[in-house]
């Protein structure tokens, strides 16, 4: 068995409470298969107001987080363990954009991975050249503070940990495992308010309902993110089928 380490480092760590006391993210750290540390930066300040921002040289609008308290709860949460057991990461809009390949790499990560979120305008530049290694963005918007995009980081990757994710769940969830979106799915009732489900699914014929989700898989993306097929490994069917689409989305 195998644990992930998180070590989140916020002004606000009441905003990753409920998330990681909840549903399966709370499970896989009762199983020790996720550890998750919050620190609060404020803790490592060292004026009476506890100071963590400041207001930016040069002028301007916003604030700018201070190093010093960052330095310090990086050292804090480092202490009596050798340097190369970490690997931290700043949240920031400006970073390389997170996608399901880059929580594939940290759900394999054995260091503690230190998730630094700034909130306000700024973090200083000498907390990114002393401390941080890398800068993830979740995407291109800005949101208040790094505290939810740390939480998508940590929820993304910890499913991919083994035994995170029960057999169930883990059939649930695989869009982008496969690197395509996911085909629809249905319960019962087979008939909803005059809304059928399709014949296929209630054949028990397995190689078919096996095709007719590669299909509406491949034709999602085609539609919706036709980007993702560029770095898809397709077999010589899925060409088929996707030239057969392009043909029938062309005559709709
Ligand atoms: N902090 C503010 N906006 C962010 C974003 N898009 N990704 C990561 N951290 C952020």
């Amino acid at each position: 068995m195998r644990t992930l380490n998180f070590d989140v480092l916020t002004l606000f760590p009441g905003i990753l409470a409920g998330p990681l006391n909840e549903s399966i993210l709370k499970r896989a750290q009762e199983r020790g298969l996720l550890d998750v540390r919050v620190w609060d930066i404020r803790e490592y300040t060292e004026d009476k107001h506890k100071t963590a921002d400041d207001s930016p040289f040069g002028g301007g609008a916003g604030m700018v987080l201070k190093p010093e308290p960052i330095f310090r709860a990086v050292e804090a949460l480092k202490a009596g363990s050798p340097e190369e057991d970490f690997f931290v990461i700043s949240l920031s809009p400006q970073g390389r954009v997170f996608n399901h390949r880059e929580a594939e790499r940290l759900s394999r990560e054995r260091r503690r991975i230190v998730l630094l979120s700034g909130h306000y305008e700024a973090i200083d530049e000498r907390v990114k050249e002393g401390v941080v290694d890398e800068e993830l963005s979740i995407g291109d918007y800005v949101l208040t503070g790094g505290e939810l995009a740390a939480l998508v980081v940590i929820d993304a990757t910890a499913r991919l940990v083994p035994g995170v994710l029960g057999d169930e769940e883990s059939a649930c969830f695989d869009s982008f495992g496969t690197g395509l979106l996911d085909h629809p799915h249905y319960t019962r009732p087979a008939d909803f308010r005059g809304m059928q489900v399709p014949e296929v699914l209630l054949s028990g014929n397995h190689e078919e309902i096996r095709k007719w989700r590669r299909r509406q898989a491949l034709k999602a993306t085609l539609l919706k993110r036709p980007d993702l097929l560029q770095t898809v490994d397709l077999s010589d069917e899925d060409r088929a089928v996707l030239a057969e689409l392009e043909k029938e989305i062309q005559q709709e």
